[in-house]
């Protein structure tokens, strides 16, 4: 393994970066603002901020959807505007080893994107390898995924929620569903308007999440003001959001992820459901960090329930530790061995 060795999460609404020796160098939303069709004027939380204001000469946009790459001019140019940006601190990066995080229940062409498109950028290497993204998330969540030992983790990310029963170093099964933040957003964006009459912003929709979001009956009667346009009058007014009104609009999606949890544990080996009894099933993602979500699956499937430490950051830290750890570097595989092994 070279030292030169990097690990990348393309995620749907952050990408990260992980370098050999270094820890996560990137960690910014995977967002890109592009001028007049091609000039690249913001990439990042930069981006972000744009989102909504932009006169109609620039795009603001996301080039990862559902977890795959859906727009690969974009998602090159940002990841050529970071990989330039990163070699004035990092130092030269043409040439270097990678390690790609793909999703697993994903098809061949999806997962193969992911290769190009690192072959077609400016780190100009042909030094690529694949992981399972599940089983980076695994190992970033502090698991062996290398022994007999099955455990279930579920990843609760931007775009979706991925289930996964891992053992051995392989994945045993993984479902995923098109269930995550970007859709609890949207349903309160849906469901504010109708409700108080108020069109709001995608940031609007996040932050009401972030603070009111709960997964079961919220205790205490917690309100936020927002601040949105009126649907009749047009003008611009603040309204008082409770955290009920969130925990209604956000519960027909939180029990998708329940029955995506049950529809993988159904089909569990026998032998790994005594596993999973023992040691519980482990959440991910930046959407693991809504409260309550670990009484409502306890409850739903009367499993212990592990929220990891540093939900969103997983990915790319097993990553990390397949890139430190020479004993978990064959999780990592050619595209030969991926595709026509
Ligand atoms: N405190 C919080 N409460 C609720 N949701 C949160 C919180 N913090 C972050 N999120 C949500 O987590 C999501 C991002 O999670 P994550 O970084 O795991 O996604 P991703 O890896 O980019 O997406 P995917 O895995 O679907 O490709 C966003 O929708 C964000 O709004
Ligand atoms: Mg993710």
């Amino acid at each position: 393994m070279s030292a030169r060795l990097y690990g990348v999460d393309f995620g749907t609404s952050t990408m990260k970066i992980y370098k050999k020796n270094h820890g996560v160098i990137f960690d910014a939303k995977n967002i890109i603002a592009v001028a007049d069709g091609d000039r690249v004027i913001a990439i990042g939380d930069e981006a972000f901020e744009m989102l909504g204001k932009t006169p109609s000469n620039i795009q603001v946009t996301f080039p990862v959807k559902n977890g795959v790459i859906a727009d690969i001019a974009n998602m090159l140019a940002f990841f050529n505007y970071v990989l330039n940006d990163l070699s004035k601190t990092h130092g030269k990066i043409a040439g270097a080893e990678f390690i790609v995080a793909a999703p697993t229940d994903i098809t061949e062409v999806e997962k193969r994107a992911f290769f190009d498109l690192v072959a077609s950028s400016d780190a100009k290497t042909k030094k690529i390898r694949i992981v399972e993204k599940p089983i980076a998330n695994a190992l970033g969540a502090g698991l062996d995924v290398t022994t007999a030992n099955g455990v279930m983790i579920v990843d609760i990310g931007a775009d979706t929620t991925e289930v996964s029963v891992l053992s051995l170093g392989g994945i045993v099964l993984s479902k995923m569903i098109p269930v995550g933040g970007n859709k609890f957003d949207e349903v309160i964006i849906n469901n504010v308007r109708k409700k108080y009459n108020l069109i709001i912003g995608n940031k609007t929709a996040e932050t009401i999440k972030k603070e009111l979001a709960c997964a079961v009956a919220p205790v205490n009667a917690r309100t936020i003001s927002v601040y949105g346009r009126d649907v009749v009058s047009g003008l611009p007014i603040e309204k008082e959001v409770s955290a009920d009104f969130v925990y209604e609009t956000l519960s027909e999606l939180m029990y998708s992820i329940v029955d995506a949890v049950r529809i993988v544990l159904e089909k569990t080996p026998p032998e790994i459901s005594s596993d999973i009894i023992d040691s519980g099933i482990f959440i991910t993602g930046g959407s693991a960090k809504i409260n309550g979500l670990d009484v409502l699956l306890t409850e739903e499937t009367d499993l212990k329930i592990n929220i990891c430490k540093e939900p969103g950051n997983t990915v790319a830290l097993g990553l990390g530790r397949i890139i430190e750890d020479s004993k978990l570097n064959m999780l990592a595989m050619t595209l030969k061995q991926t595709y026509y092994g």
